[in-house]
């Protein structure tokens, strides 16, 4: 029996190790009290007016005119959902749910068509500032994104992020005046919106615009210039805005959750460089100064391998790292699923990517639960280990802020309780757990989104909001699903509610 009961216990334990993670009986905890509750959203995914007022094109702009396939069925962010004349409406849906803080992106070729300094569009201007006051006016902290992909097409005209001597110099006059304008009334401000995505899909392998494609390149010279321009911008917040305005600055980084596929050491070390890959590719040089040790190594070696006379991924001189360094005020996290990590042992073959520099294969049980984005899956508990990870590699002194969290469907779900519903209540309990159980600092959390929205080549059809929109009617009308009634309750009660 003794025999039989070991064998048993082997196979229960190898069976799945990771289902004892997904308990649902979390109802009843409380949140901190001063717990930033918010939404998030982005310029070109919700403002619409795309040509108004003096606005110039963004890269998004250009490709949704120009490539008919970009999004489906000709959706995409010329109207939205209006946003742009419709700020009290939504001010007051942001009012009704409760929430201390929304998190929005400006546009770039809003306020500054050209890109550069010397032509600024007042009514751009105008109408952020319109927002802000009237969020403040209602208790509710503006959390403003610089650049959340919609840089003007005049500036990728001329190399965009790949070009240092542009890109550097027209960011740090775009964060100035925007903290000339208002930084006295914002006290939480984010340089760039997921630059993994911006570089490694804007440069690298291609997939969001401008589209530009230089794999294992173009994505690490994209972010190679992007960090020295964060942190150029956050030196000259130090040095000319801070005294007076005292607020807080930083940059959003996004990545799943890279969990071992078993207790072997090495998935436990491929799981490891793959959140550094990831995460520490932008984090470790605003928190130390520079790129993770093994990111560097790997590039180096395979960039051998490959017969190439030096890395493809550049190096910061001592002076850039010195600025780098601490160049954050919080840290940020968007967070949406988990992936397995598997150690391989042979070294990727072809052409280089930013993927396979990693040399670990990633994969999802097929059991795990499916939203409409079939690798965004349901895995709840991956939150408070991603918080936990964060915490134990990159200090939470200065606290974590869950910049972006939220669930795929098709957007038409008016009855999403068990569904959108349920995946706030089982993320957030998780990141409870962090909270109490593991001490973690997470300051807040910004669900994604207030209403559905123009997402990324999916146009409408691929949808995260707690208001349904109607993308077919003018007034693009916006109606409460219910989830809006359930984070209600939470934001309100402080509480997850059943
Ligand atoms: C991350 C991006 O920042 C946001 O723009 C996008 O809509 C969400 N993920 C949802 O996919």
């Amino acid at each position: 029996t003794c025999v039989l009961s070991i064998i048993f216990l082997l196979e229960s334990c190898s069976g799945d190790r990771f289902s004892h993670l997904f308990s649902e009986d979390v109802s009843n905890i409380s949140f901190p009290d001063d717990f930033l509750w918010g939404y998030a959203s982005a310029a070109y995914q919700v403002e619409g007016g795309w040509d108004a007022d003096g606005k110039s094109e963004s890269v998004w702009d250009y490709d949704a005119h120009n490539h008919p396939d970009w999004f489906p069925e000709g959706q995409n962010g010329d109207v939205a959902c209006d946003a742009y004349h419709k700020t009290d409406v939504d001010i007051a849906l942001l009012k009704y749910q409760g929430v201390k803080a929304y998190r929005f992106s400006i546009a770039w070729p809003r306020v500054l068509p050209t890109g550069r300094i010397d032509d600024i569009n007042e009514k751009g201007i105008q109408y952020y500032q319109d927002l802000i006051s009237k969020l403040k006016a209602n208790n509710i902290e503006p959390i403003v994104t610089m650049h959340h992909w919609d840089h003007p097409r005049v500036i990728e005209e001329q190399g965009g992020f790949l070009n240092e001597s542009l890109i550097i110099p027209a960011f740090l006059e775009y964060a100035t005046l925007l903290w000339e304008r208002f930084g006295d009334d914002v006290k939480w401000w984010t340089t760039f919106n997921e630059p993994k995505q911006t570089c490694g899909g804007g440069y690298d392998y291609g997939s969001v615009s401008p589209n530009r494609q230089d794999p294992g390149r173009g994505g690490y010279i994209c972010a190679h210039n992007l960090l020295r321009a964060h942190a150029k911008a956050y030196k000259i917040y130090n040095e000319q805005f801070r005294a007076k305005q005292n607020g807080k600055v930083s940059l959003v980084m996004d990545t799943s959750w890279y969990e071992p596929a078993s207790d072997d050491p090495k998935d436990i070390e491929a799981a490891q460089r793959k959140n550094l890959f990831n995460y520490g590719w932008f984090a470790h040089p605003v928190v130390y100064g520079d790129y993770p040790e093994v990111m560097r190594e790997r590039i180096a070696e395979r960039s051998r391998l490959q017969n190439l006379s030096e890395s493809r991924l550049p190096s910061f001189t001592e002076e850039e790292k010195a600025e780098l360094k601490g160049s954050y005020d919080f840290l940020t996290i968007n967070m949406y699923s988990t992936e397995l990590a598997k150690w391989r042992d042979d070294e990727p073959a072809g052409e280089p990517s930013i993927y396979d520099d990693t040399s670990v294969t990633t994969y999802q049980p097929d059991d795990w639960e499916k939203t409409i984005t079939s690798w965004f899956k349901v895995v709840p508990w991956g939150a408070r280990r991603e918080v936990v990870w964060i915490r134990d590699n990159y200090g939470d002194d200065k606290g974590i802020l869950v910049t972006e969290n939220g669930y795929h469907d098709d957007g038409n779900n008016m009855t999403d309780l068990g569904t959108r519903g349920r995946y706030h209540k089982l993320y957030l309990s998780n990141i409870n757990d962090a909270i109490y159980k593991d001490g973690v600092n997470v300051i807040g959390y910004m669900a994604w989104s207030l209403m559905n929205d123009v997402e990324w080549y999916s146009g409408w059809q691929i949808n995260l909001g707690h208001y349904h929109v109607d993308f077919y009617s003018d007034e693009r009308t916006r109606t409460p699903k219910e989830s809006a009634g359930y984070y209600r309750k939470v934001v309100t009660t402080n509480c997850l509610v059943d």
